[in-house]
């Protein structure tokens, strides 16, 4: 535990360390996002198949799978959100010294960034008391027994799949921008590859957009349903 803190310690005193912390937190929360996509898609294959999908990530490694996965993901989310803000807190301090064209234009995309970064925080908020805490008695009913009927009945309400439509768009231009940040931070964007790296990125974030927005949009249009 002791190396671990002074690792993380290392990393946070130098800009180029919380770079790097922000890239290696934001790569895993991108590979969960994938994953979290491409379990959701089965609520195209049938009710069983999702609900057999979401009774195995609630059993396995006897129910303790779920919170290994829980507790990684939080700390991911916070290292990612804490060194942001610590390295915006720098810039803001170098900018004053120096102004410059280029760091405006810097500021303006970290800015979007900013932006996009605390709706998708708030939306995971909302996500999880919908769907894991499942404040709404209706769906609080549904999910132990039928995780598939709970997402059905959740995205009957047009204003819920409105809120999730307009988090992932803004998710999306997160995304766009961040997972061409991460090849940049791990020293992978040549000039050579830099256009690649962009089309990438781009198409990355468009696939997962579009998979989560057709969920709700899918159960609202009648092609999902119980
Ligand atoms: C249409 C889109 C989505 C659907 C249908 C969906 C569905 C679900 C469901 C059903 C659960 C509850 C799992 C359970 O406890 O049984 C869940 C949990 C979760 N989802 Fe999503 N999700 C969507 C999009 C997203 C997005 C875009 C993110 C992240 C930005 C996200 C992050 C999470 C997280 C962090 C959890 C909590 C896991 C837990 O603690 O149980 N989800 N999702």
């Amino acid at each position: 535990m002791n190396a671990l803190t002074r690792c993380l310690e290392t990393y946070w005193s130098s800009s180029i360390g919380k770079k790097l912390i922000v890239a290696i937190t934001g790569l895993v929360l991108v590979v969960f996002l994938a994953g979290h996509l491409t379990g959701n898609l089965l609520m195209y294959v049938g009710r069983e198949a999702f609900n057999e999908y979401a009774h195995f990530l609630h059993t396995m490694l006897h129910g303790a799978g779920v919170w290994i996965a829980r507790i990684g993901l939080l700390v991911m989310l916070v290292l990612h959100v804490a060194a942001t803000i610590s390295l915006t807190r720098q810039n803001r301090a170098a900018r004053q010294a120096y102004e410059h064209k280029a760091t405006i234009q810097a500021s303006k995309s970290s800015r979007i960034m900013i932006v996009s970064g605390l709706t998708i925080l708030a939306f995971v908020v909302f996500h999880i008391l919908h769907y894991t805490v499942r404040v709404d008695a209706d769906l609080a009913k549904l999910g132990a027994t039928d995780p598939f009927g709970m997402v059905v009945v959740g995205f009957r309400n047009p204003l819920v799949v409105l809120f999730y439509v307009i988090s992932m768009t803004l998710l999306c231009s997160h995304l766009s921008h961040g997972v061409a940040s991460i090849f940049q931070t791990l020293g992978l964007r040549s000039k050579k590859a830099q256009g690649l790296i962009q089309q990438f990125s781009l198409a990355l974030s468009l696939a997962i957009w579009a998979g989560f927005i057709s969920i709700p949009i899918s159960v609202l249009a009648g092609l999902i349903k119980l």
